[in-house]
């Protein structure tokens, strides 16, 4: 058997992976350290309690007989579907048959690669967040990595001159990757600079996949959560969402993906395809749903207890990144991202590698965050870091950082 050529082009492990990593190998060596986590994004509060109420229903159902579900519907529950459409898409033009639910938005977004030609032009943000990048090195799309670039990719470049929002290349892009509000920067795109990519999209009859992972932390009035608040975008976009970042889902896995109905691809003769149709098929033949009880856990986000409670969480990780950036920005670091995001994008002083950053703030501060390295070279200097931890462990992470810096 001839392996997947792709992986060995691929750095050794994920970039989180990599990070945990290390942070076993330094635990193992310095068992009585403790080691404030401020690098995954990972909640820390327990999940709503009208999630926890609705999957112990669902549990109860799932063990009587009258009440039992096997295999779900291959899009998701209709009662999900619904709620989604009724409440995270109210006034915009999606349907619950656009929604297809799904075990988290890092699959779909990996697996999106499967109806797209392995000949297309991937044009991806740096940084960004990894998983675009790698799934397409392993698809076949990524071509060489030359100085930390794939020579098949266009990279739209994330600096601070462009506020960290990219505007449409002259290249050509077949499929472009956008995350608003963007991991790991947190820079949002406003309605206006979104239209700017629909409409190159339409010119370029491109596919733009839209991960609005955290659009729940939007606070901004003129910043759009959804692509589908821009005309046009139904023609041209794919939306990704989560509940891991508004419920806390992380460890059980739900998100799901908008595929209009609109929204076309071409086939070698240059015919419309109906996107949908491929994804159905690609669902259905390699996935069999989230189960009944995370999604009657998901369900519940939207009752009336369910969003205030979804929204104070939502709060309570705003009010950390905004300790985070204030922390640094006195500090005197370069500091962006934190007010309509759960990260906190950070230029180290004087500092240029990334994971020397990660490995001094360990050692000294007891402290990780994430390389910015490792999410694109021009990451390179940067580190981010989370608003995900408890507020507790986040004071003490920065009073910690304090004491480094005032060293
Ligand atoms: C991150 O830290 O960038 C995210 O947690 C990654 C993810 O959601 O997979």
């Amino acid at each position: 058997m001839r392996i997947n050529d792709n992986f060995e082009k691929l750095p050794e492990s994920y970039l989180f992976s990599t990070v945990a990593r290390k942070l076993r190998e330094y635990k193992e060596k310095n068992p009585d350290v403790e080691v404030i986590r401020m690098d995954i994004g990972d909640v820390t509060l327990p999940l709503p309690a009208a999630c926890v109420a609705a999957m112990h229903r669902a549990v109860d159902d799932m063990g009587a007989g009258s009440t039992f579900h096997g295999y779900g519907p291959e899009q998701g529950y209709a009662f999900l579907r619904e709620a989604i459409a009724a409440n995270d898409y109210e006034g915009l033009p999606v349907g619950a048959d656009e929604i297809f639910v799904s075990d988290g938005a890092k699959s779909d977004l990996g697996n999106l690669g499967d109806i797209y030609s392995r000949d297309s032009i991937v044009a991806v943000t740096d940084p960004g967040y990894p998983v675009y990048v790698d799934s397409n090195v392993i698809d076949g799309r990524g071509g060489e990595l030359v100085d930390g670039k794939w020579s098949r990719f266009v990279y739209l470049d994330c600096t601070p001159a462009n506020g960290f929002k990219p505007t449409p290349p002259v290249a050509h892009a077949d499929v472009i990757f956008l995350c608003s509000p963007a991991n790991p920067t947190g820079a949002a795109f406003t309605r206006g600079e979104l239209k700017a990519w629909v409409d190159y999209a339409r010119d370029n009859k491109a596919l733009i996949v839209f991960d609005s992972a955290y659009c729940a932390y939007v606070t901004d009035k003129d910043t759009a959560r959804s692509i589908y608040e821009i005309e046009g975008a139904r023609e041209v976009a794919i939306e990704v969402r989560s509940f891991s970042k508004t419920a806390g889902f992380t460890g059980l896995r739900c998100g799901y993906t908008v595929v209009p109905d609109t929204l076309v691809g071409y086939d070698a003769e240059q015919r419309e395809v109906p996107l949908r149709k491929l994804w159905l098929r690609r669902q259905t033949t390699k996935f069999n749903g989230a189960s009944y009880v995370i999604q009657r856990g998901a369900e519940a986000t939207y009752s009336p207890e369910g969003k205030e409670q979804v929204k104070e969480n939502v709060g309570y990780y705003l009010n950390n990144a905004a300790i985070i950036r204030d922390t640094l920005r006195k500090a005197g670091f370069e500091v962006y991202g934190g007010v309509d995001s759960p990260y906190v994008w950070v230029k180290y002083p004087g500092a240029a590698d990334s994971w020397e950053l990660f490995d001094m703030l360990l050692e000294k501060a007891h402290i990780s965050c994430t390389p910015g390295v490792g999410f694109g070279s021009l990451g390179q200097g940067y580190i981010r870091f989370t608003g995900f931890n408890t507020l507790e462990k986040t004071r003490e992470a920065m009073r910690r950082l304090e004491d480094v810096i005032s060293k």
